[in-house]
């Protein structure tokens, strides 16, 4: 089983973001980002209550890193922008150092013979933003956004090719805004420990602007850049795969939903210019509404589709129960789980919300396909986890056979919907190094190469990156 299996020009890479590796969070005129916050004020939602002030450092190792990817025989690398690295205040005034950061980083990849494949949001949105207008919270965004992303592009893609809007928003809308998992940190006092935010409306109006400001990229590098540049643009959203826990109608419309919920909700504007209509009947007035103009606009704003697949859950049907206690996660009306008839839906690994199940890739892809219009797809994100055990040593640390079986069984699953007619083109296991691992903090790793944190971030290859090389090689 080798890379000659899949199509000719076929991508394989590895992945990254900005703030779970850079580190360097306040040196050379980076501004802080909303992660920056969370992290500090609130280091008891990080399992570790660590942060990304120092990470990979790959701000200083990104030389090194390379060689390294280049030696596994990577074709491709994928990261993302540090928005306040480039803007400190999110907009206005370019810092330099940042920039040079980047172009440094572009070209050592181009040297040694890497693709560059680049988000410009992961999460990392400039404090700055966050404390005048509220963020996503605002339509304000659409334009600094825009504004960002004209830069990026003027700047970088004489040389960037494959662009990414947006990383995973239903994060930043149902974890930043419903769970308070992650960076903002807002909820509702009925669904987590905090009371700051509305978690009945405010997922939906962040949701809106994310999938607005995605669109003002996309318009903008088409109208500007795209004849001349000759690149991609598109989105990655991520979404588990979801089997009905039984087969009752009510639960087979559970899974439906959602995938709706969970992947339509961003995929059906920017394909048709309309939420799911599960999500019109249920969430009703508090789903914002696209203008006539803004779902033209919305409409057909992508050249691919990137998707994040790490699991699959069986789908329960579940009636919301109370009216007054509506939120994002009680809306899509379902509830998940592992087991069908005491069997486990896959194996089960150190993270309690990922079990291996690589079937669940290649029904996910065919159903992208059938849905969306057969679009172009990368896999941009597919990957676990090892606990971070500080008591193995690096040694048998780095036997990573879970990670091989995952990734072997995950490739032969992808090339079976290549077969079966899905269009992808390429192909990121997550991650490239162990990293900040958001509100898990450093205690689970998920790198092909393994990082050791504690000793100058030094690092050594994991198995599972000699077991790529072999693969690659061909
Ligand atoms: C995501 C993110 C990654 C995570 C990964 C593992 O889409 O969730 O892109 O930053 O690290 O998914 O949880």
């Amino acid at each position: 089983f080798n890379r000659t299996l899949f199509p000719s020009g076929f991508v394989f890479g590895a992945g990254s973001s900005a703030y779970q590796s850079e580190g360097a969070a306040n040196i050379d005129g980076r501004g802080p980002s909303i992660w920056d916050t969370f992290t500090k004020e609130h280091p008891e939602k990080i399992g570790d209550h660590s942060n990304g002030d120092v990470a990979d450092d790959f701000y200083h190792h990104y030389k090194s890193d390379i060689k390294l990817m280049k030696k596994i025989g990577l074709d491709s690398f994928r990261f993302s922008i540090s928005w306040s690295r480039i803007f400190p205040k999110g907009k206005g005034k370019v810092n330099d150092l940042g920039v040079k950061f980047y172009n440094n980083v572009i070209d050592e990849l181009l040297s040694n013979g890497l693709t560059p494949f680049v988000s410009l949001f992961h999460w990392d949105l400039p404090q700055s933003l966050q404390d005048e207008y509220g963020g996503f919270m605002s339509p304000k965004i659409v334009e600094d956004f825009r504004e960002y992303a004209d830069f990026c592009f003027k700047t970088f893609g004489d040389r960037v090719k494959n662009w990414v809007t947006l990383n995973n928003p239903l994060s930043l809308s149902s974890n930043g805004y419903n769970g308070g998992t992650v960076a903002p940190g807002r909820c509702s006092n009925y669904v987590g420990n905090c009371t700051a935010g509305n978690s009945a409306t405010e997922p939906y109006i962040i949701a809106h602007h994310l999938i607005l400001a995605h669109a003002a990229a996309v318009r903008l590098y088409k109208k500007k850049y795209q004849r001349h540049q000759k690149g991609e643009i598109g989105i990655t959203l991520m979404t588990l795969w979801f089997e009905p826990k039984s087969n009752t109608v009510a639960d087979r419309e559970a899974a439906s939903r959602a995938l709706d919920f969970w992947f339509g909700w961003y995929a059906d504007p920017i394909t048709y210019g309309s939420y799911p209509e599960s999500m019109q009947s249920i969430v009703g007035d508090r789903l914002p509404k696209f203008t006539k103009t803004q779902k033209e606009f919305v409409k057909g704003s992508y050249d691919f589709l990137g998707v994040n697949y790490y699991t699959t859950y069986y789908a329960v049907n579940s009636p919301l129960q109370n009216s007054l206690n509506r939120s994002y996660s009680t809306d899509s009306q379902i509830s998940l789980t592992v087991v069908r008839n005491g069997v486990l839906i896959g194996t089960p690994t150190a993270l309690n919300w990922l079990y291996i199940y690589p079937k669940g890739l290649r029904l996910l892809l065919m159903y992208v396909k059938d849905k969306y219009q057969n679009p172009t797809i990368y896999v941009t994100e597919n990957g676990v986890a090892e606990a971070n055990n500080a008591s193995i040593p690096i040694k048998e640390a780095i036997k990573d056979s879970i990670r091989i079986r995952y990734y072997d069984g995950h490739l032969k699953s992808l090339l079976q919907a290549i077969k079966d007619g899905v269009y992808v083109k390429g192909y990121y296991g997550w991650s490239f190094l162990d990293d900040f691992e958001w509100d898990a903090g450093y205690t689970v790793r998920f790198g092909i190469t393994y990082v050791e944190f504690k000793n100058n971030v030094k690092r050594y290859l994991k198995y599972s990156a000699y077991w790529l090389k072999m693969f690659l090689l061909h």
